[in-house]
């Protein structure tokens, strides 16, 4: 009986020999030998026809068996497989290499830059200011008084008593004058902060800031810069209008609306049915500016404005949830 699982089982390991690399036949012989009607599988059920003293040692040795010969099979037919995989990962030196995807700009950096270039081109130089502003240079400098909205808890991300992340880049307008004497003319991009979250705020976006001052600067010469923007921005069929308003640090001040992308002042649901967007504020310095900053208010004047990057990014690119710009989704981010 012993002799005949032993026989078995080195009749089993010299048919697995003789299949070499054939996993198929190894399949076959697993059938064969452990499978439910296998040569060992046979033998275990006939242990009960056994004289009882030796049934016990018989099972535990067909047992040992059967477990061995699942083993060899399984692991013969894992070596195979393993070696026709790596046999196939092999280099093939014929094959043309794997394309490296390019990554692309962020939509946001492309239209700050492309703001940026216009910008420049009309003689603007870039400044850059930091994100944790003082309270002096975020409200005080810029004319904002103590009870204004703006200063509230709700609206500013305070640090401490006296500090702020800035929620705008006009600031900026201040460190410049503070530093260089007029004529200046700066255009400063940069994230500005505000406690505001929907579909058209983010706690934190991006502003570019324009400030040209110099002899004899009037109105006429922002809307002239700003015309010359938008058509640069959008098109020349992108028609401008400015409607009055008010800033602390600006007077008189306007608000600058542009002729609806979509629509083409038809009135549809991005114009709100108006035919036309805000895109910007804007004015003529402030004399209290100046004079916060020892600018000669009899010899100069000058122009600010300031503009959300994400919202000329929205209309450029017919975006409507200003988050798709910070999930970082890449699905949304490679059709830029
Ligand atoms: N800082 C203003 C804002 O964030 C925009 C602005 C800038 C208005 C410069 C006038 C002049 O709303």
């Amino acid at each position: 009986m012993e002799n005949s699982i032993e026989k078995i089982k080195q009749e089993a390991l010299k048919k697995l020999d003789e299949a070499s690399s054939d996993i198929e036949s190894i399949k076959a012989l697993s059938v064969q030998y452990v499978g439910r009607k296998g040569f060992v599988t046979q033998f275990l059920r006939n242990i009960s026809k056994l004289p009882k003293e030796q049934r016990p040692l018989a099972g535990k040795e067909a047992n040992q068996v059967k477990q061995f010969l699942e083993n060899a099979f399984s692991q013969a037919i894992a070596r195979i497989e393993m070696e026709k995989n790596s046999l196939s990962d092999s280099i093939d030196v014929s094959l043309p290499g794997r394309p490296v995807r390019l990554g692309t700009l962020h939509p946001i950096t492309q239209i700050t830059r492309q703001i940026c270039d216009i910008f420049t081109n009309l003689g603007f130089e870039i400044a850059e200011g930091p994100e944790v502003e003082t309270d002096y240079y975020n409200f005080e400098a810029l004319n904002v008084p103590k009870d204004h909205p703006a200063r509230d808890m709700q609206d500013t991300f305070y640090i401490s008593e006296n500090i702020v992340l800035r929620t705008q880049t006009s600031p900026i307008q201040i460190r410049v004058m503070e530093k260089y004497p007029p004529p200046v003319r700066i255009i400063a991009p940069g994230k500005v902060y505000r406690c505001d979250s929907d579909l058209t705020h983010t706690p934190m976006f991006n502003q570019v800031e324009g400030l040209l001052v110099d002899k004899d600067v009037s109105f006429g010469d922002l809307k002239g810069i700003l015309t010359t923007f938008v058509h640069e921005i959008f098109d020349e069929e992108t028609s401008l209008r400015f409607r009055p308003s008010f800033f602390p640090f600006t007077e008189p001040s306007a608000e600058v609306d542009i002729l609806c992308v979509m629509c083409r002042g038809k009135g549809c649901r991005v114009c709100g049915h108006t035919g036309w967007l805000e895109i910007l504020g804007a004015g003529m310095v402030h004399p209290a500016v100046f004079e916060n900053v020892k600018y000669d208010i009899k010899q100069y004047t000058g122009f600010a404005f300031g503009m959300g990057i994400e919202r000329i990014a929205m209309l450029k690119f017919g975006v409507d949830d200003i988050r798709k710009y910070f999930e970082n989704d890449l699905r949304f981010l490679r059709q830029f």
